[in-house]
């Protein structure tokens, strides 16, 4: 079987959030498992080159956005103990070297992503044609390659080569569409009819990728059975797609994201202090210390619950409440420490915040994957409040480093997190988006953190819960086979 992937990150070659995880370790997974595997993603001037090593191909595309043509150079990352994954970098002088993968360091969006999107898409096509090769799937992720199944569908469909392979769009966050005006149309060398008012790339009186990805491809799939019955059911939560998903002849597979415990496991950590286990559990005490000095808080809270959150500073992860419950949560003579980056009006807010709790709170508002490490070993309490969450991957690890998640019941957190009960449970889950609810959880987590006893069932029960990438990458393994047996 053979899977070209198109996808905007991939770890550890460029990531934001956790979809590059999850590109850095399902092709990995599938790969071991027998697929071949090629990944198409663009060359941005922030991979690091040397340190991987990555080599120009043969491959050279003239890219064409409207009347402009854009040289596209492919380049080449091979694993050396895998030789069934390749990744492909789309190099483009003007697009994607000396920049990162959204924004600019001010962390504002890039006004061409649009363009730049495009760009993967069309080059990720031209590959296809080029290469001595065939895929049975193309797996596309998200809005930034959701146009490839409307290429297949709208473009080519009479096309020998590609008559047989298939589509299938993953929905990794359906609240980004890559919406564009209409004006933008010549970019995507789609027919003009496409665009007419009601037609398939319009929505709203604008371009919607997604929306068409959706319509077009072979089958849609999310990150968790949960998210995908409620973007089939839920109007805001499929960010107004609902009808849309719901009019496919399939309903949207829910396949949950996995753990790669190859780099995310305490046990052989090289970014935290001290590795440890669930049956030498003394040396996250170690870590926990080493942070609260590492971060300047006060040595007292080693003896006090220390809460942590990792997470973009967006609206979708419940931040709100955190901003709204904070002098309550700060009166249960906790710590806290804070890892985002995000929207100014959060780094603005929390920045006055901090000024009241010196040595109590720190937060960081860098993108630090060492530290993302360390604050998920040494904190006590993992904070994931989150308004939607399509999988959401850092609760998982919190699971398997012993740092006991407070989530809100959504999406992959409901899938992932037990309310504890008394007897079972690896953590705490709560219902309603509000600061009430949310402090509810906090206060009982706490109380219950001060019985040593209960608290270390709950660590034990977190750190012996497996989300390997073994039974999902099956999961799609056979979705593959069975897109690829359906005649169209
Ligand atoms: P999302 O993809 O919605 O951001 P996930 O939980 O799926 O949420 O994945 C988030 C990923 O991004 C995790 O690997 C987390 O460690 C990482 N991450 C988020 N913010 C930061 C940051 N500021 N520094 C380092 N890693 C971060
Ligand atoms: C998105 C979602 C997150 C998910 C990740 C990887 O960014 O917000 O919930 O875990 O993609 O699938």
């Amino acid at each position: 079987m053979n899977i070209l992937f198109v996808a905007a990150e991939v770890y550890p070659f460029s990531k934001v959030g956790g979809l590059a995880d999850v590109l850095g370790a399902l092709p990995k997974a599938l790969s071991e498992r027998g697929v071949n595997v090629k990944v198409v993603t663009p060359g941005y001037g922030v991979i690091d080159r040397k340190r991987f090593a990555i080599k120009r191909t043969p491959y050279f595309f003239n890219i064409l956005l409207g009347r402009d043509r854009f040289k596209c150079p492919v380049s080449m990352f091979k694993f050396t103990d895998n030789a069934n994954l390749e990744i492909y970098f789309i190099e483009n002088e003007y697009f994607f070297s000396s920049r990162g993968v959204y924004t600019d360091l001010d962390g504002n969006p890039y006004t061409d992503n649009p363009e730049r999107f495009v760009i993967l898409q069309k080059a990720a096509m031209s590959l296809l044609f080029t290469m001595d090769w065939q895929p049975d799937i193309i797996h596309c992720h998200d809005n930034h390659a959701a146009v490839i199944p409307v290429y297949l569908k709208e473009l080519f469909p009479h096309l020998p080569e590609l008559k047989s392979v298939k589509s299938l769009l993953t929905l990794h966050n359906v609240a980004y569409q890559g919406i564009v005006p209409h004006d933008k149309k010549y970019m995507f060398g789609l027919p003009e009819k496409l665009f007419r008012f009601d037609k398939l790339m319009m929505w709203n009186g604008a371009i919607n990728p997604l929306k068409a990805g959706i319509i077009c491809a072979d089958a849609v799939s999310t990150v968790s059975k949960t998210h995908a019955q409620e973007i089939m059911s839920d109007e805001e939560i499929s960010a107004g797609l609902k009808d849309v998903i719901v009019s496919k002849k399939e309903p949207v597979y829910g396949i949950l994201n996995g753990v790669d415990y190859n780099e995310w496991n305490p046990e052989k950590d090289s970014f935290i202090y001290e590795n440890y286990s669930i049956n030498r559990l003394s040396g996250k005490r170690k870590n926990k210390l080493a942070l609260i000095k590492e971060m300047g808080l006060h040595e007292s809270i080693v003896e006090k619950p220390l809460l942590g959150m990792v997470s973009r500073l967006v609206e979708q992860k419940g931040i709100d409440l955190i901003l709204d419950s904070i002098d309550r949560i700060m009166v249960l003579d906790v710590g806290l420490l804070i890892l985002g980056s995000g929207e100014e009006k959060y780094h603005s807010a929390f920045e006055k915040v901090i000024e009241h709790y010196s040595g109590r709170i720190y937060i960081d508002f860098n993108y630090n994957n060492p530290l993302a490490h360390k604050i998920i070993a040494g904190c006590d309490i993992f904070l994931m409040p989150s308004r939607f969450e399509p999988c959401g991957i850092t609760q998982m690890y919190s699971l398997k480093y012993g740092t006991v998640p407070i989530v809100r019941k959504t999406g992959g957190l409901a899938d992932t997190v037990s309310q504890w009960n008394g007897k079972e449970g690896t953590g705490f889950v709560f219902n309603d988006f509000t600061t009430d609810a949310f402090l509810k959880s906090v206060t009982e987590a706490i109380r219950i953190f001060r019985k040593r006893d209960v608290w270390n069932k709950i660590i034990h029960n977190g750190m012996l819960e497996d989300f390997s990438w073994e039974h999902s990458a099956n999961e799609y393994i056979t979705l593959y086979e069975e897109l690829k047996k359906n005649e169209t």
